[in-house]
């Protein structure tokens, strides 16, 4: 129980590294995915060029995630476009990429 104390003491200082940092969005992460996979359509600082494709800058984490988990699962459907991209999305890449959008003003 001391042990089990001490190893939360510890996690809660030092804060969790990024390698196993299930769950805890980390926003450069998702700019590195983000330069690569979407800025071809949703433009490089979140704001596309296209018509048809919506900006992503400064959008609401919680709905930028729903809309991705959406995606990924078909239940918002965009089959030739989103869908693919998605299926290749972990939760941590979801949350790291939401965090990054949402960070941009
Ligand atoms: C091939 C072009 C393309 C790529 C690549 C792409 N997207 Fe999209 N994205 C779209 C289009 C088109 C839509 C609008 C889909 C619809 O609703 O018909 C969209 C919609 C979205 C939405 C919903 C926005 C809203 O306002 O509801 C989010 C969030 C999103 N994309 C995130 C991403 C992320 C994150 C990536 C990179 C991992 C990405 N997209 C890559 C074309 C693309």
């Amino acid at each position: 129980m001391k042990r089990m104390i001490s190893i939360v003491a510890a996690v809660l200082v030092l804060g969790f590294p990024s390698a196993a940092s299930a769950g805890r969005p980390d926003p450069e992460a998702g700019k590195e995915i983000a330069k690569v996979v979407c800025a071809a359509c949703h433009g490089l600082d979140g704001i596309s060029l296209v018509a048809n494709y919506p900006n992503l800058r400064g959008q609401k984490v919680k709905y930028l995630i729903k809309q991705l988990e959406d995606f990924r699962s078909g239940a918002r459907q965009s089959p030739l476009l989103m869908y693919p991209v998605a299926q290749k999305l972990s939760d941590q890449d979801i949350r790291d990429l939401a965090a990054h959008f949402a960070n941009m003003k």
